[in-house]
């Protein structure tokens, strides 16, 4: 192991809580030190939000100190030997420093104390492992003993250890360098991860079997929101862990060619599409466009978007899942995948569910956009109508301009004049969403006549009339027959009602 470096740095830790954990811990003669993420996150510039504190002795009991000082509650979590804290906003995590060795059919390490030293041998990658010591003598020194700022400058990810050692210890951590590469990767720095640890997941990735899906879960959605998300689909792909994870994804790779005609490589163009979602995204978080319903006791609230919405990512991710099962080829028409996004929204509860995510309203919003994604550019193969565009705003709701987004970033295409012609069209149905949407209040269409009026009117009992009714009056909306509001739905509803003989009881 190298000597490690004792270089001060000043400024990083100017957050007062690093003293009072330095004062306190000085009095408990322990070591603490400040390592991991945050510590990377100085060195680029980026304001970590959650702190590490790794301390030669009981992190717990250090912990309790500090919260009694500072007047915060603590978290304790004695099986992991862990305690939590709140500062001003900010999780501070203590850590007794240890010694761990895993058993191979479990991610629950054996767990031992150890010094400073021993616990960044067990760490992920040398760029996490890098501590600021909160000594006296020594407060802000850099302990860097596996050169994690050369390769923090350098943008490499590597593990402290043999690889195979590190991954076997803690299989996620195959996950996590993707999602380094992916997170830290950005227009000035690449971010690789070193060809052995590459080999090693490959060698590895059978191990991913011991853990959690949920956890996988996790991990896959922290490198969707990622500014460019291929990146980590790449790797996913390249070292074979995609397979494992998510099969129904790289069964959209490849081409097929049948008479000189071959169709788009949907794996490609799926992740050029997440891409594409998580720029526009950011774009319109940073222009203050996107807005978040939010239900705040059963009332629902509007406020703007200011981070990436994952489940417009997953959208993304899954637009096209339905390809493969509907591939065909047709002599005259070339190769199609009609009911795509029929088939696709489908897929998506059964995907959930593998990855043990919510099934919920968060995927019922995955499934629908993954459903609608072709609807706003169809819209223009004819004439662009109000009733049509009704239609749309109606089965989208509050999710349109998600949508919208999702099937702007669904225009790819190596040819630029197609591309051109498309966003000529998605333009003009934007445009006509626009007119439509001051016009009439589509967006959260509720229909005018109840069923409960209509049972009280006509003194009738729930019934299959009732459902029609309501039906003929929503159509009528949608399609510009009638206003949307009480007085043209009320007369249409008695015209319509009198034709299946019914009478009003007052
Ligand atoms: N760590 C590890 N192996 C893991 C998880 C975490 O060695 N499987 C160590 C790393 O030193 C990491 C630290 O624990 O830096 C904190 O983990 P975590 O909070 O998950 O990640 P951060 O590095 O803080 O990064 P981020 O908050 O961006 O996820």
């Amino acid at each position: 192991m190298k000597q490690s470096e004792t270089t001060v740095i000043h400024g990083f830790l100017d957050n007062r809580i690093f003293g009072i954990i330095s004062g306190i811990a000085g009095e408990m003669g322990v070591r603490a030190f400040v390592i991991g993420g945050y510590v990377r996150d100085c060195f680029l510039g980026r304001q970590g939000k959650d702190i590490d504190i790794v301390v030669e002795g009981s992190g717990i009991e250090l912990a309790e100190a500090v919260a009694a000082a500072v007047g915060s509650k603590v978290s304790v979590f004695r099986n992991f030997g862990t305690a939590m804290l709140k500062y001003k906003g900010m999780e501070v995590e203590f850590v007794g420093a240890r010694k761990e060795s895993y058993r191979r059919d479990s991610r629950k390490p054996l767990v031992e104390n150890g010094t400073l030293e021993d616990d960044q041998l067990r760490r992920d990658f040398t760029i996490n492992a890098m501590a600021f010591s909160l000594q006296k003598e020594d407060f802000g020194a850099l302990v860097d003993p596996f050169g994690g700022i050369r390769d923090l400058a350098a943008g490499i990810i590597r593990t402290p250890l043999d690889p195979d050692t590190t991954y076997s210890d803690d299989p996620l951590r195959m996950i996590r360098a993707i999602r380094f590469a992916t997170k830290l990767s950005d227009g000035q720095r690449q971010f690789t991860i070193v060809p052995e640890s590459l080999e090693s997941i490959r060698r590895n990735r059978g191990r991913l079997s011991i853990l959690s899906r949920e956890r996988i879960a996790e991990e896959l959605n922290k490198i969707l929101v990622c500014a460019r998300p291929s990146t980590g689909f790449r790797l996913l792909d390249e070292t074979g862990l995609l397979e494992l994870i998510l099969p129904q994804l790289v069964s959209l790779k490849g081409t097929e060619n049948v008479d000189g005609h071959c169709h788009k490589e949907n794996f490609s163009h799926t992740l050029e599409v997440v891409d594409n979602v998580a720029s526009a995204e950011l774009q319109a978080i940073a222009g203050g466009c996107l807005k978040d319903y939010v239900n705040v006791d059963g009332v629902e609230e509007e406020r703007p978007r200011t981070a990436p919405n994952v489940w417009l990512r997953w959208a993304a991710l899954l637009h096209d899942i339905g390809k493969p099962a509907t591939k065909r080829f047709d002599k005259a028409s070339g190769w199609t995948f009609h009911g795509h996004e029929v088939v696709g929204a489908r897929m998506v509860p059964g995907i959930f569910k593998s990855l043990r995510m919510p099934l919920n309203e968060k995927m019922k919003y995955v499934g629908k956009l993954v459903l609608l994604h072709l609807r706003p550019i169809a819209l223009v193969t004819e004439e662009v109508t109000d009733s049509a565009v009704r239609r749309l705003l109606f089965d989208a709701g509050n999710d349109i301009d998600d949508l919208m987004l999702l099937c702007n970033a669904d225009i790819t295409s190596k040819n630029p004049r197609k591309v051109e012609r498309l966003k000529k069209n998605f333009a003009l149905v934007s445009r006509k969403l626009a007119e439509v949407e001051e016009k009439d209040a589509i967006r959260n269409f509720k229909n005018p006549v109840t069923g409960e009026y209509i049972m009280e009117l006509y003194g009738i009992p729930p019934c299959r009339q009732i459902g029609e009714l309501k039906e003929y009056v929503k159509n009528a909306i949608l399609d510009g027959a009638i206003g949307n509001d009480f007085e043209a739905a009320d007369r249409l509803l008695r015209e319509k009602a009198a034709e299946m003989g019914l009478v009003p009881v007052k």
